[in-house]
């Protein structure tokens, strides 16, 4: 496989073009941003960890036959992945109250769901990627009804299996968001990436965060938290 030309360049990744068709290559990059690009910075070692911590998880989904978007993992920081086209929307998972969903129902960060609950947003920077509804999926034509219910069913699903995964290594998963992408045939699988960047990630212990938000609040270092994440799903480190 051939590494051809840049196709895309996103806040976070590279994409590149193969010399197969349906194929593409991504470089994860050191950038941070936060809200919609308004707090920048370049880290050394996060395009790694974010590779790596993905390749695991998108590995592990596999196994559990959750197809995505992955093939494999190429070096530190590159993976081949199919070619996909993404759907306009970001599929956001809560197990626990925090981020946006906290300021918006003014309910204290903490605080656990009974139920698992899935947001939709819609995947546009000048909007500032808005909270929408249902009805708001089918003005704008991001995904037809079934389309809405299988990315629904699969963002629950996935949350089972990835709960299940952290908690085993020590981590409480508080909420994460997905993005999906349709094939050369129409057939849609999970795609992006699963990482601390898209995860709110608490120690069980102690909720000390090991996830963005350590960037986002300024609460130490990213890859220290990014690292332990990694440590921990190897099962190189526990939380005892
Ligand atoms: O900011 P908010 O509380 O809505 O974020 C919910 C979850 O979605 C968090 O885990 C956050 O990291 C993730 N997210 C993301 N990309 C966005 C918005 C949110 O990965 N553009």
């Amino acid at each position: 496989m051939e590494k051809r030309g840049l196709l895309y360049e996103g806040k976070a990744k590279k994409i590149f073009a193969t010399s197969e068709e349906n194929v593409v290559w991504v470089q994860y990059k050191n950038s941070a941003t936060a809200f919609n690009g308004e707090k920048k910075a370049e880290i050394e070692g996060k395009a790694t960890l974010n590779n790596e911590i993905s390749s695991f998880i998108f590995s592990k989904l596999r196994e559990k036959g959750i197809q995505s978007h992955f093939i494999e993992k190429l070096s530190a920081t590159e993976q081949l992945v199919r070619k996909v086209s993404i759907i306009s929307l970001e599929v956001v998972t809560r197990n626990v109250i925090a981020g946006s969903l906290s300021k918006r129902l003014g309910i204290e960060e903490g605080t656990v769901l009974e139920e698992p609950i899935v947001e939709l947003y819609y995947k546009d920077d000048d909007l500032g990627d808005p909270l929408i509804t249902d009805e708001h999926v089918r003005v704008l034509k991001a995904a037809s009804l079934e389309e809405l219910a299988f990315l629904k069913k699969t963002a629950l699903e996935i949350n089972e299996f990835l709960k299940e995964l952290f908690l085993s290594c020590g981590v409480k998963l508080i909420d994460f968001k997905l993005e999906f992408g349709k094939d050369e045939t129409g057939s849609i699988m999970l795609a992006d990436e699963i990482s601390p960047d898209t995860c709110r990630l608490w120690d069980l212990d102690t909720n000390e965060k090991m996830d963005k938000d350590v960037f986002r609040r300024d609460l130490g270092s990213l890859t220290d938290a990014y690292k332990m994440i990694l440590n921990r799903l190897r099962g190189e480190s526990t939380h005892v």
